[in-house]
């Protein structure tokens, strides 16, 4: 299972990685336009700074709508850095994009994927990652998870090698439902990583321990 952060922000990224337990980045239009980051070569800086202190997969996405436009931004991010993963909506042009850079060994994303059938058509045309969002479902009253779980099952059950990529975590408790269901990446917030960690029983049993501790080395 891979631990990837949803974020284009480098202390976020810094911080999650200083962890130990990061894998990768996933940024898109969004998230690099959170921090302020204008024009392509910023960007381009920005995706390389990131790979550099990740050493892991990094998304980067086209802005692009058609099939000429999404291979030549994604030829020129592919170029940045051997971590970068072109990142390519679940579009019919999208899907054309995959099978080229697949063709060619490029890595992509194929992202922005809320069905069943776009999974099929990303694994079908060789992405190497396929980005359910999960979050964004559920904001419509769908069932986020239940999809991921959905796309899992049949990718098993037809032997594609596509990887599973939970997208749009909104908190701690999705990234466990994504889990059980067979999610093979999730990427996250920092905060909702962070929160693996709380538990108050390990609050309340350190407190304790460290006040014994104490209690003792002051006789
Ligand atoms: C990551 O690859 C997606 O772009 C991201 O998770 C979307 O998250 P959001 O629905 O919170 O914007």
């Amino acid at each position: 299972m891979k631990f990837f952060i949803d974020t284009a922000n480098l202390d976020q990224i810094r911080e999650a990685h200083k962890l130990g337990v990061l894998d990768g980045v996933t940024t898109n239009p969004s998230l690099m336009a959170k921090e302020h980051i204008r024009g392509e070569e910023a960007c381009n800086r920005h995706y390389v700074e990131i790979c550099r202190m990740v050493g892991g997969d990094v998304s980067a996405e086209v802005i692009a709508t058609d099939f000429e436009g999404m291979i030549r931004e994604g030829e020129a991010l592919a170029a940045l850095d051997p971590h970068i993963v072109v990142k390519l909506p679940c579009t019919a042009d999208g899907i054309r994009a995959v099978r080229w850079f697949a063709d060619r060994g490029v890595r992509t994303n194929c992202t922005l994927v809320f069905s069943v059938g776009q999974a099929l058509l990303a694994a079908k045309a060789g992405a190497t990652y396929v980005s359910p969002f999960v979050g964004r479902l559920d904001d419509i009253s769908e069932d986020g998870v239940g999809l991921v779980a959905h796309i899992v099952r049949v990718y098993r059950t037809y032997g594609f090698k596509t990887q599973v990529l939970a997208a749009s975590i909104r908190h701690t408790h999705h990234i466990i439902q994504c889990l059980d269901a067979g999610a093979d990446v999730v990427t996250c917030p920092l905060q909702a990583i962070l929160g693996l960690l709380k538990h108050p029983l390990t609050e309340s049993g350190l407190a304790q321990f460290l006040a014994d501790h104490a209690r003792v080395n002051q006789e």
